[in-house]
């Protein structure tokens, strides 16, 4: 197999035994669309997720809660693309964790009624790896990387051509033997998704038509996707519970979801299944989430601060060692929001405590 299909392509110079291209997934696994990829990077990062999140995840730009602003600007840039049928502009997505990327990219494609191939910037460690994934999109595919800022240069130059030309040139063979083989590629979108926008090298930014910054979640929007995730899950929650929920979920709507099905836990097990603002107090003190939604490694990381090194400044590497962490996912994880909560600023000579950081430990701040 695999022959059949290699005629689509106009693979000019290629002789009839020719250098054989890199290997492609079988055309099977379109049909197979989870996340997988993606799963197990978020779960090494914010562990406790489970299958739930997929039936948990809005299908729909207008069954999207909150981020105004980039469902307005993706609904103009989707509408316009619709219009004139043709196929939108690269999207690039940037946000801490949690905040709706991949969903995001999922909603995409099913308001374009185009399907999604997903992958993700560590998995492309060769540029064979994308010439891959791209030689077997179809016209209109949206193509998914994740975590695109982690890409393998070699695959990142392969993709400005794609983007930019819907080609890309494959290099077969080694030395002065070396052919290159150019191959079209039908019209696809990509959206990229990253949580570290500032490390994505400059001709790929210029190469996205749309950036959308997603944004920590405010309390209103948290609490009313803390209530859409208990309808789905069959959950009895009253309002101020779940404005209890949301107001610890550090404006991230995964953690929502997730301190939900802990205080769910709760409630069957201590309580009558219902989520009462009692219940929901007393489950989150049992899993270590306090008042602001910092949990343990929020702490260990303001705890390091404030009494190993004196409120700062000290650097991220250094941190991450004391609190056992690599230091991506405190800078990833933990720091957006400890900064966003005013517990923590960043400087050109480390990070530094604010006066509230000291306060939320129970500690006296030192004078200025
Ligand atoms: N706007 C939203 N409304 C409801 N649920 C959301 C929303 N955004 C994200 N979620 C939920 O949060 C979880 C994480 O979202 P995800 O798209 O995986 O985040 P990211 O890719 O940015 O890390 C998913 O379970 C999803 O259902
Ligand atoms: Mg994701």
């Amino acid at each position: 197999m695999g022959d059949v299909e290699r005629t689509e392509f106009d693979l000019s110079g290629a002789g009839s035994p020719g250098p054989a291209r890199p290997d492609r997934p079988d055309r099977t696994d379109r049909t197979n669309r989870t996340d997988r990829g993606n799963d197990a990077l978020s779960d090494r990062m914010l562990p406790g997720d489970d299958d739930s999140e997929l039936s948990l995840r809005p299908r729909s730009l207008t069954e999207f809660i909150g981020q105004p602003k980039v469902r307005g600007q993706l609904d103009l840039v989707l509408g316009g693309a619709r219009a004139r049928g043709v196929v939108p502009d690269h999207v690039l997505l940037a946000g801490p964790p949690g905040l709706g990327k991949t969903t995001m990219a999922m909603i995409i494609a099913q308001e374009l009624s185009t399907s999604l191939r997903m992958t993700s910037g560590p998995a492309l460690e060769r540029a064979g790896d994308l010439a891959a994934m791209l030689s077997n999109l179809m016209e209109g595919d949206v193509l998914f990387i994740d975590e695109i800022h982690r890409m393998a240069r070699p695959a990142e130059e392969m993709l400005y051509m794609a983007m930019e030309d819907f080609r890309i040139d494959v290099i077969v063979g080694k030395g002065p033997g070396a052919t290159s083989i150019p191959i079209e590629l039908p019209p696809f979108t990509l959206v990229g998704a990253t949580t570290r926008a500032g490390m994505l090298t400059g001709p790929l930014r210029d190469r996205f038509g749309f950036t959308a910054q997603m944004e920590f979640y405010d309390t209103a929007d948290l609490t009313a996707v803390v209530t859409r995730a208990a309808s789905i899950l069959g959950v009895d929650i009253t309002g101020d519970a779940a404005a209890e929920i949301a107001s610890r979920s550090r404006g991230t709507p995964r953690i929502a979801n997730r301190l939900l099905r802990r205080v769910r836990d709760y409630a069957d097990v201590r309580a009558d299944g219902a989520i009462t603002v009692d219940v929901a107090r007393a489950a989150l003190l049992v899993f270590d989430v306090d008042e602001l939604g910092l949990d343990r490694l929020d702490r260990a990381v303001l705890g390091s601060l404030v009494k190993t090194h004196g409120g700062g400044p000290v650097g991220v590497n250094t941190l991450a060692v004391a609190v056992g962490e690599e230091s991506t996912t405190v800078e990833e994880v933990c720091e957006p929001y400890l900064v966003r909560a005013g517990m923590i600023a960043r400087t050109s000579r480390g990070r530094v405590a604010t006066p509230s950081a000291w306060r939320h430990l129970g500690l006296e701040p030192p004078e200025v």
